[in-house]
């Protein structure tokens, strides 16, 4: 009898298997490589979305690399590493209430979708592996020790600290101060002497505004004089509405005091309105004055255009052509309004809009340049 041989069937069976086998893996570990592929593109198309949306909307405040200006650095690994996706969105959808940072989210009024938000907090991400570290310093400010010490001192230790008809001591006499350090001013400042009429100011005050009223205390030492932190402006004002009550001390006071931090054209309309009051012609100085308040600050149009660059391009776009913010070259209310009435505008912000306080961001001297710029847009 003759026996078939089936092992050449048997071996062809068994590759004809193993090339199949092999080809359905090969297929099932390329379609892995292949879907990997497809994703890391999608991701790449949106991160680039992402970059988009970042340089149109968030450079004019956090810089064209996230170095951070009007806005803290964003491209900073402490911040990145700390913060997580959910919260990053978070921030960015509803802004930081009283400060310009703005709520971008359209559920909080702002322009963004939550797939732009998500697309913006993914190109943000792509920083993180190269992000520096980035430590914020804050540094004391003697002249915003002033502004707290007049709103808070001032009452029972006198204008400036030298006393007067108070109930407190003289704080600002150099001799006493030179024997006493920063470390027990700070404590004496926070603990105060609830027992002798000195109020606990470390439970009313954050550290860092003790800090500054340090700094207020350093220069006082020194015998450097030291100005709150208050705008030309809001002395000007002060300045009309002291001598429309004909109360000409209190106005040569805050006039004095606003020329000295008065810059520009106008600077040189002060002395002559000072001479008017010291030689009892109220009417027209208050004429004089009143005209100077509405027409201040006068700024440089050359300066303003980097300003502009800076701080506002961001929104209004950089030939004024409007984005986010209004279109402003030209610009109807910009015609109308006072340059007093646009400095407020730009320190206060529009409530509930987008348009933010530049308050503290930046100074009235650089408001009045690019307002100066603004105006020459409307020739
Ligand atoms: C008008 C200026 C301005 C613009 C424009 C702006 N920001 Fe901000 N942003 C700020 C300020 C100021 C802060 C800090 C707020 C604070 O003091 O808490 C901030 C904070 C942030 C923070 C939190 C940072 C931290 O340290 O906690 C993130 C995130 C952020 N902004 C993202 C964005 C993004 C994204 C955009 C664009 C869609 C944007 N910002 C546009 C001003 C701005
Ligand atoms: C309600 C009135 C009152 C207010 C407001 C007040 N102080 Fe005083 N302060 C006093 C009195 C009274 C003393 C003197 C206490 C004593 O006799 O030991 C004093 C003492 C001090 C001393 C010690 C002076 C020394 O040479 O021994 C310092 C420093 C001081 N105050 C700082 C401040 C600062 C800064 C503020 C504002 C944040 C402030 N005080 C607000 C009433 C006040
Ligand atoms: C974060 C975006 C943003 C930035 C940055 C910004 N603005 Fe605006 N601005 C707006 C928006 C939005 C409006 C319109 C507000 C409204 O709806 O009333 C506006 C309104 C204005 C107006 C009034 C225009 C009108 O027709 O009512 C002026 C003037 C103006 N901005 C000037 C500035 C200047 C100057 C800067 C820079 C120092 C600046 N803005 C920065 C968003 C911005």
């Amino acid at each position: 009898m003759q026996t078939e041989n089936y092992e050449r069937h048997v071996w062809l069976g068994l590759i004809l298997t193993v090339l199949v086998v092999g080809a359905i893996a090969f297929a099932w570990f390329t379609e892995a490589d292949r879907l990997s592929a497809v994703e890391s593109k999608l991701k790449q198309a949106s991160t680039m979305r992402g970059r988009e949306l970042y340089v149109d909307n968030c450079t004019s405040c956090h810089g064209t690399r996230g170095e951070g200006g009007l806005g803290p650095a964003l491209n900073n690994k402490t911040l990145l590493k700390n913060a997580s996706d959910p919260v990053l969105i978070m921030t960015i959808n509803a802004g930081r209430p009283n400060t310009t940072m703005p709520a971008w989210g359209q559920n909080n009024g702002g322009p963004l979708t939550d797939e732009d938000i998500r697309q913006v907090v993914e190109f943000l991400r792509a920083w993180e592996p190269t992000a520096p570290e980035i430590k914020t310093e804050f540094k004391p400010s003697a002249a915003r020790g002033a502004t707290i010490f007049a709103g808070s001192c001032a009452l029972c230790h006198g204008e400036d600290g030298k006393g007067g008809k108070v109930v407190g001591p003289v704080l600002n006499d150099p001799a006493r101060l030179r024997n006493l350090d920063d470390n027990w001013y700070r404590q004496t400042i926070a603990n105060g002497r609830p027992a002798k009429g000195m109020p606990t100011w470390g439970t009313v005050l954050s550290p860092t505004q003790i800090e500054d009223l340090v700094a207020l205390v350093g220069a006082w030492r020194k015998g450097e004089p030291v100005l709150p932190e208050t705008t030309v402006a809001e002395m000007l004002g002060s300045a009309v509405f002291s001598l429309s009550q004909r109360d000409a001390p209190d106005a040569l006071l805050y006039l004095e005091r606003a020329k000295k931090i008065a810059f520009g054209p106008a600077l040189a309309r002060f002395d002559p309105i000072i001479d008017q009051i010291k030689k009892d012609q109220l009417n027209q100085a208050l004429t004089d004055l009143d005209k100077l308040s509405k027409d201040w600050p006068i700024g440089s149009e050359a300066d303003g255009k980097k300003v502009y660059g800076d701080a506002c391009s961001g929104c209004h776009g950089a030939d004024g052509q409007g984005g986010v913010g209004r279109k402003l070259k030209p610009n109807e209310f910009i015609q109308k309004s006072t340059n007093a009435e646009l400095l407020q505008l730009v320190l206060k912000g529009r409530e509930g809009t987008a348009m933010r306080a530049f308050d503290g961001k930046l100074s009235e001297q650089q408001i009045a340049n690019a307002i100066a710029y603004l105006r020459a847009w409307q020739k």
